[in-house]
């Protein structure tokens, strides 16, 4: 059988993110392969290029851009840039695999998302890697199956300890903050289980006073029908996640909902009739996984897994949290 054609892959700048993980999971996947990499500062690139065995080195992102040996652009910018080097991609010519939170706005969003719309030949996606972890498969069978019955209550919670004043996370006009870093991936998760849209949120938000940014905030999201979504992230907390999905029948508790290790089997737990079932999944790399799902998209020109309209309806999740923040009220979203 001859090898599949790979998709070449190029990375805007040399984020942490890309050289510890993502980078190392699209040289792993099936159907990737990375070309190049672009940073602000040549020496960099070449450093990143060197370490992680990537032919061409960049010191500029145009540069990247205007590489024809380049299918797809892989953006972990900070979230500031996501649409205007998501855009700029596109415009390129190139396919785009764009980091969460999408925009810093639900504005910002829709402007991305016309900007695909124009460019119907090409795919994009936010890269909300958690969903590629086949235990989801599991969770959505437990409740195809009617297993934990009407669902009522999806809660999920995330956090890490980190007050650094030059890490993006902690700087306002780079759209720093708990909600959007993280926060961002409970509220995908409750509209993924429930497989709709919330109608509106009342949040409490805590914002560190150095920086400006929220470090703590929780959540309740209203999914009208009987079901609500609760929720807390914090940047300056002890490191932790997990989520509980309750319904009328049974519960299922999920040991690593957002970053399941890649080299590790997870574990999620059944409550049913007063008993309890461990279920364990295997080990599997999300970002390989997220890889090998975008490149199958473009090389057999389907749609993306997650289309870019889920990232716009996350931003006005993410959006109206922060406003009721502001105003302690609830907000209405759509
Ligand atoms: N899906 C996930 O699992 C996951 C995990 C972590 C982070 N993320 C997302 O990935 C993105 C990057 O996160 P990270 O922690 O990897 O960030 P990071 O290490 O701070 O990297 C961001 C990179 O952006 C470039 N950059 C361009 N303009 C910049 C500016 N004004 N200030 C700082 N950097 C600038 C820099 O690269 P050059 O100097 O090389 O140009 C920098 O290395 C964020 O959007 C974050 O939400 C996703």
């Amino acid at each position: 059988m001859s090898e599949p054609t790979k998709l070449r892959w190029g990375v805007l700048s040399t984020a942490k993110i890309g050289r510890k993980q993502v980078i190392p999971a699209l040289q792993k996947s099936r159907l990737g392969e990375v070309t190049a990499i672009a940073s602000r500062d040549l020496a960099r690139a070449q450093q990143a290029a060197d370490g992680l065995v990537i032919g061409r080195a960049y010191g500029s992102y145009e540069e990247l851009l205007a590489d024809p040996a380049v299918d797809a652009v892989y953006n972990p910018l900070p979230n500031h840039l996501h649409v205007p080097m998501s855009i700029a991609a596109l415009e390129a010519g190139k396919h785009v695999l764009c980091e969460k939170p999408i925009a810093l706005s639900a504005a910002e969003a829709e402007k991305l998302l016309a900007a695909g719309e124009a460019h119907p030949e090409l795919k994009l996606m936010e890269a909300f890697m958690y969903r590629f972890h086949p235990q989801w498969e599991r969770v959505f069978e437990l409740i195809a199956a009617g297993t934990l019955g009407e669902l009522r209550e999806v809660r999920g919670w995330f956090s890490y300890f980190n007050d650094d004043p030059q890490n993006i996370r902690n700087q306002s006009d780079l759209g720093g903050g708990a909600l959007m870093d993280i926060g961002c991936y409970p509220i995908s998760m409750a509209r993924f289980v429930l497989g709709r849209e919330p109608v509106g949120v009342l949040a409490r938000v805590e914002r560190d006073p150095r920086f400006g940014t929220d470090r703590h905030a929780a959540a309740v999201l209203d999914f009208n029908g009987g079901a609500v979504a609760t929720l807390s992230c914090g940047t300056q907390m002890a490191p932790g996640q997990g989520a509980t999905i309750a319904g009328t029948a049974g519960v299922l508790r999920i040991e690593w909902p957002f970053t399941p290790p890649p080299e590790d089997s997870v574990r999620m737990w059944l409550d049913l009739d007063g008993a309890t079932e461990e279920i364990v999944v295997g080990a599997c790399d999300k970002y390989t996984a997220q890889a090998d799902r975008f490149a199958e998209a473009v090389l057999n020109d389907q749609p993306v897994p997650t289309p870019l309209a889920d990232a716009v309806a996350n931003m006005r999740v993410i959006e109206a949290a922060l406003r009721s923040g502001e105003s302690g009220r609830r907000v209405a979203i759509g």
